[in-house]
């Protein structure tokens, strides 16, 4: 069988599926739980000076018929002793020797992290998470994200830590800046061991149009939150690539978060370079027992393409992940509709005719309802093939025959690229564009 257990940056576990520091990882129970189900990793609920939370902490967007689909939370790090976290570290190592408990830290003072760190190292902690994230609450104390925005703070904190700490530091970054190799690269220059991203992005998710304050509501008032689950995931996926290919940043190891629900998003984090992934939301949704699927799904995977362990195919999707000006601009593709998969519905006429490049046709007799392609006005964008609602029903067909390239890089190398504002060399040129009166022909038809 395929091996998936993993070394991330000197800390070893069992599988590469950790849980992210957050609720699900409040407690020794909930950890010893977790490992039972599977788990081979949890960062503890950020620790450090316990804090008061409110009551009224999460929100939600519900997206059609799926429910968190986007999740946001106004809570605090723990607010739990420390020495009673500290205890249940030290227990749930003498069950789980073999398993990671990283212990995630927010302090303030210097002396406050040499301090917590020595106290984790004690306990058994197999790293350490710097939560240099939360972008609320914490924030307004000059931590978390406060840090995490902060690429210089963030390089002298992390220096502190790497002077104190004898076990594996993890730097986790908050999503909420312009650039993420910014802190990042501060982090790497710190002398961080691995980097862990994304943290919470900040967010508000809804307004009662009753009482007119946001969700979550605390006695009428509420404030910005954290916002993660599947909506984020894309956005994470882009940060992890940034710094997965940055050549300050490259070569540190990443904890892949945001999003992950099932084994597919695992593998795209481990594409784009993660050693190890940690979930949150989809747990609090669902419950520890989702790793199952993250564990059979990964492995089934790694057996389909012939990979022994997480290694051999961690980072394989990078060298395709390339900038815009170095694709090929003589790729062609154009849709293709499978008459006998569709059901009429003229979803994708009315996305091309509206949205994209009036590429397709309708019969004009009202008992054939399946549209036809329009080969000549199709640009191959896509979009019809996105918004029907038949699997494989539109799919884009290949129509150059993979013998020529040519990108932007190399066009505008020899200037021949567009400069002007009315340029011969533009892309449209060519393209079948309907004049505006075409227009009123269209509302005739459909008033009639
Ligand atoms: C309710 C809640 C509490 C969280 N608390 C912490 C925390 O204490 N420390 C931390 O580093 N991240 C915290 N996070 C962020 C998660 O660890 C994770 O980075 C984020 O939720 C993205 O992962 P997901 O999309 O799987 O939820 C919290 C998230 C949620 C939803
Ligand atoms: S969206 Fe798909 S199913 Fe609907 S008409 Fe177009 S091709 Fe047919
Ligand atoms: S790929 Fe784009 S342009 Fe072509 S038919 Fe579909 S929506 Fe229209």
């Amino acid at each position: 069988m395929a091996d998936l257990s993993i070394n991330f940056a000197g800390i070893k576990a069992p599988n590469p599926f950790w849980l992210a520091s957050a609720p699900p990882t409040n407690t020794g129970y909930q950890i010893m739980k977790a490992f039972d189900a599977g788990w081979g990793g949890a960062v503890w609920k950020t620790l450090g000076v316990p804090v008061v939370n409110v009551s009224s902490r999460y929100g939600s967007v519900n997206y059609r018929d799926s429910r968190m689909m986007g999740f946001n939370n106004i809570e605090l790090i723990s607010d739990r002793p420390l020495a009673d976290n500290l205890r249940e570290i030290e227990e749930v190592k003498k069950y789980f020797p073999n398993h990671a408990v990283i212990a995630s830290l927010m302090v303030e003072s210097r002396a406050e992290w040499i301090q917590i760190i020595k106290d984790c190292e004690n306990a058994g902690a197999d790293g350490l998470e710097l939560n240099f994230g939360c972008p609320h609450g914490m924030c307004e104390r000059g931590m978390g994200s406060a840090v995490g925005q902060e690429p210089e703070v963030l390089k002298t904190i992390v220096q502190w830590v790497m002077e104190a700490a004898n076990i594996p530091v993890i730097t986790k970054l908050s999503p909420n800046i312009s650039h993420i190799t910014d802190p990042g690269r501060a982090a790497v220059a710190g002398g961080t061991s691995a980097i862990s991203l994304v943290n919470t992005f900040k967010s508000i998710v809804g307004i009662n149009l009753d009482t007119y304050a946001p969700y979550p509501e605390v006695d009428g008032s509420g404030t910005n939150g954290g916002y993660c689950g599947p909506a984020v995931k894309p956005i994470a996926l882009n940060m992890v690539k940034e710094l997965a290919q940055d050549h300050i940043t490259k070569n540190t190891p990443i904890s892949g978060i945001g999003g992950i629900e099932n084994w597919r998003d695992v593998v795209e984090y481990i594409l784009l370079g993660c050693g190890s992934v940690q979930v949150c939301t989809a747990v609090m949704h669902y419950g520890f027992g989702i790793v199952r699927e993250l564990e059979s799904g990964v492995l089934q995977f790694m057996r389909d393409k012939g990979y022994n362990n997480i290694e051999e195919f961690r980072g394989k999707a990078l060298p395709n992940v390339k900038e815009w000006k170095d694709l090929n601009l003589k790729h062609k593709v154009v849709a293709d509709i499978n008459a006998e998969k569709c059901i009429g519905c003229q979803l994708c006429y009315t996305a091309c005719e509206d949205g994209a490049h009036q590429a397709i046709a309708l019969s004009g007799d009202p008992a054939i309802r399946i549209p036809s392609i329009i080969e000549e006005n199709c640009v191959g964008c896509n979009l019809c093939s996105l918004v029907c609602p038949v699997e494989e029903c539109i799919t884009m067909v290949k129509r150059d025959d993979g013998t020529e390239r040519l990108t932007w890089a190399e066009r505008t190398e020899r200037g021949d690229v567009p400069v002007t504002f009315n340029d011969p060399l533009a892309g449209g040129i060519g393209h079948h564009v309907p004049t505006p009166e075409d227009a009123i022909k269209t509302f005739k038809n459909t008033r009639k």
